[in-house]
């Protein structure tokens, strides 16, 4: 039987790495990384500095996986179904391929696996198409925990809920139940368009990396100071991921 393991990496800084990750990435011995062929792939940088310090079975070995690309447009359910379809495809080959039975691999992934990622749900496809191997998954520092803890924060109020969700959905408008909202996976569309009356927000990019920025304030006051950083930061870095939270004044 195969061994593979998702292992969280935590949002950006070496540091972030659990023991618990540690110890996983010293036992596999064929790791898999999906590169996009972008800017972000700086991202999989990180991964082979991670690599390169932790990973101990002799003649380990890295394992490309070129991303399918989604469509563009049309309808989002369906074009994110169809590219997990396709990336399931190629992970089902490569493992397949450079796998051996009894042999042990892992998957670095960016953060938690649990949040805003699809590698749970791409190896669960994988499975039901037929490739047995035993599935363990370590948990990772998320990117709102890097947040909060960059901002010296907690998410919540005392005793209340908080939403995270992404710039898609915020762009239609926040949840009138829930005053503290955790937004991720915004183009900038979300943050341009939200209402900013009444709304702090606490803002980070490159979060746990040498590119770290920080903002908060009023939303009224300093949401154009950060619209024009963050444009200035994707030019400048060539990509951008920044994660925030907006809480209702009480
Ligand atoms: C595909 S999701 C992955 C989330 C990841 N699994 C986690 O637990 O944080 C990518 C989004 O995570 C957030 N993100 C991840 N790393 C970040 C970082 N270092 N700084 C700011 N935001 C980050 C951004 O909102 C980005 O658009």
């Amino acid at each position: 039987m195969r061994t593979i393991t998702l292992v969280g990496i935590g949002a950006g800084h070496p540091d972030h790495l659990t023991l618990q990750a540690v110890e996983a990435i010293g036992k596999a011995e064929v790791f898999f990384v999906i590169e996009k062929g972008t800017a972000a792939d700086q991202l999989v940088a990180l991964r082979e500095a991670i690599l390169a310090r932790f990973a101990r079975k002799p003649g380990w070995r890295l394992v490309r996986i070129a991303d399918p690309r989604r469509a563009a447009a049309g309808d989002y359910g369906a074009a994110v179904a169809d590219w997990h379809a396709a990336r399931a495809r190629l992970f089902a080959d490569a493992i397949g391929r450079e796998l051996p039975d009894g042999s042990h691999g892992a998957v670095l992934v960016w953060g938690d696996p649990a949040l805003y990622d699809s590698a749970i749900r791409i190896l669960g496809v994988v499975a039901a198409d037929g490739l047995s191997f035993q599935l363990d998954v370590i948990p990772g520092i998320s990117a709102p925990q890097a947040l909060a803890a960059a901002h010296r924060i907690p998410l919540n109020r005392i005793g209340e809920p908080i939403h995270v969700t992404t710039g898609r959905r915020i762009a239609q408008g926040l949840s009138p139940e829930v005053d503290s909202t955790v937004v991720m996976l915004d183009d900038g569309t979300g943050l341009a368009t939200i209402d900013p009356h009444g709304l702090d927000i606490w803002w980070g990019a490159y979060l746990g990396t040498p590119d770290e920025v920080l903002m908060a304030g009023p939303l009224t006051e300093i949401r154009d100071a950060i619209m024009a950083l963050r444009a200035e930061r994707r030019a400048a870095v060539g990509w951008i991921m920044d994660t925030y939270l907006l809480r209702r004044r009480a």
